[in-house]
């Protein structure tokens, strides 16, 4: 049975801009329902979409009933959460977009006093253009926050100037920039491993880890993203967000509180540590990839040149990037001297994010055969924590060593299920917690580090490295790691 609403949460409008989108379709409708469906939206929440697509709210409730509710299984309760669902036709720089506006007026008069969440599932330069005219439209109350999608612009100029046209209208303390990697289940368990328990923090350190590696591996392509992806590439679109914020979370120093500034301050240094990768050195760091057609399990799969779009390739597509790899450096006494190889891909041979922390060997090997302890946090899927140990093999006679696992599996371990990271931060924006959400200078300080990556590749006139699909990215990817003689932890994609 699905719970009751919560009566100790506040009542909200949750208005999503791009609310008929991939992402509220396939994302964010069923998360709120299943938070709807554990009882953590208050009786009077209601979801408001918005979209130019000329719908009516029980055109809306049929369009969700049959396009999200078959994903859901029984869907206890659904009849109450899609009672929750509104519909505003908005035709934005239309002749009817004053309508628009005044649609949502009338629909949100006489609940000042509600809790106004707007979250901006559109594309970045969408984001001032929306907060200025909800501003104008009278809409913008003190209980009012906004959610910002990834990406925040598309470098540190841009990202600024959004975050100056965002900061127009809602203090810093309204602003929640959504990154999807921090609400999964394994990265917040990364701070409870690390700071709950007390065996790993006398290690954690240059002294004990030789090199940690960051893994998000994806076997889908970018059929019909062309428009968005030819001018975003793995950089912009994982790196830059998803994968440093992984960096910071291992890298950074105890946090004194587990609270919104404490844990973003600690963030926020670690980015800043983060040593430039410039000019020559972008070349020795960093690797880019493209794929080609290739074989992808059963199938034949066309190259990124190939992908089914409704734009033509274009020379920018002929640029961009599908894989990126980078060696890079937190500038410390805590880690100097050890990289974190971060990586990323699209049609690799397996979807498989990890986080690989490789200790050093021991001291003093006093066995052969003894091969370092590697901890691995598995992200996704079957998130887990599996710490690679040696023993003795049994029997008699010579002593023969063998790696194998200390495991936790998350699914063998807890029976609830593992609630979809946009849950969670669902139900941290409707409670009011940006403990998990990007401050402006967190952004801007990953784009910091990011641009000079980028104008190196541009300036340089070369194209990524093509490999096929299926395999784990381009060759220089594995020269990246070789050249300092260590390897790809590649056990998920044997
Ligand atoms: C998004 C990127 O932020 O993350 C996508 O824009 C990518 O390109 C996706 O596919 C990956 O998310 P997840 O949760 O499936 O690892």
């Amino acid at each position: 049975m699905p719970v009751q609403p919560s009566a100790d949460r506040r009542a909200a409008d949750l208005i999503i801009f791009g609310g008929t989108g991939d992402l509220s379709m396939r994302k964010l409708l069923p998360a709120l329902y299943h938070c709807d469906r554990d009882g953590r939206l208050a009786e009077d929440t209601r979801i408001i979409a918005m979209s130019r697509g000329g719908l009516d709210d029980a055109d809306f409730r049929g369009k969700v009933d049959a396009e999200v509710r078959p994903a859901l299984g029984a869907a206890e309760g659904w009849d109450r959460f899609v009672n929750r669902l509104h519909h505003v036709s908005v035709d934005v720089g239309g002749p009817a977009e004053p309508a628009g506006w005044d649609a949502l007026t009338s629909l949100l008069a006489g609940r000042e006093d509600h809790d106004r969440v707007f979250y901006l599932a559109s594309p970045p330069m969408t984001f001032g253009p929306f907060c200025h005219s909800a501003y104008e439209a009278g809409l913008v109350t003190p209980q009012s926050r906004v959610v910002l999608e990834k990406p925040l612009g598309r470098d540190l100029a841009s990202a600024q100037a959004i975050n100056d046209e965002v900061g127009a209208i809602f203090d810093e303390s309204q602003i929640f920039r959504i990154d999807h990697y921090l609400g999964k289940e394994t990265v917040q368990n990364l701070l409870v491993l690390r700071f709950a328990n007390v065996f790993l923090e006398p290690i954690w350190n240059s002294l004990w880890i030789d090199h940690v590696q960051i893994t998000a591996a994806e076997t889908v392509g970018t059929p019909g993203r062309r428009g968005y992806y030819d001018h975003a590439g793995a950089l912009r679109d994982m790196v830059q967000n998803h994968l440093l914020q992984l960096l910071c979370l291992v890298a950074m120093e105890p946090p004194s509180k587990n609270d919104r500034e404490a844990v973003r301050d600690e963030k926020v240094k670690v980015l800043e540590s983060l040593r430039p990768i410039v000019g020559s050195e972008v070349d020795r760091f960093t690797v880019r990839g493209q794929y080609t057609s290739g074989r992808l399990g059963d199938e034949t799969v066309p190259g990124y040149l190939d992908e089914p779009d409704s734009t033509r390739p274009t020379a920018a597509s002929h640029r961009v990037e599908t894989f990126a790899a980078v060696r890079a450096e937190v500038k410390n006494w805590r880690w100097a001297g050890v990289p974190f190889y971060l990586r990323t891909g699209k049609r690799l041979p397996a979807r498989q994010s990890e986080i690989v922390v490789q200790f050093k060997d021991v001291p003093h090997a006093i066995f052969a055969g003894a091969t370092p302890n590697r901890l691995v946090l598995r992200l996704q899927p079957d998130e887990g924590i599996h710490l690679r140990l040696m023993a003795k093999e049994p029997g008699a006679g010579e002593v023969t060593l063998r790696p194998v696992p200390l495991s936790l599996s998350f699914a063998d371990t807890f029976t609830t299920r593992v609630p979809d990271a946009y849950e969670r931060l669902l139900t941290d924006v409707l409670a009011g917690n940006p403990t998990l959400f990007m401050r402006r200078d967190e952004v801007e300080a990953a784009w910091r580090w990011i641009d000079p990556i980028i104008a190196h590749w541009e300036g340089s006139g070369m194209s990524p490295e093509p490999y096929p699909a299926g395999t784990a990215g381009p060759a220089g990817a594995h020269e990246l790691l070789a050249r300092s003689d260590r390897t790809w932890h590649e056990e998920a994609f044997e």
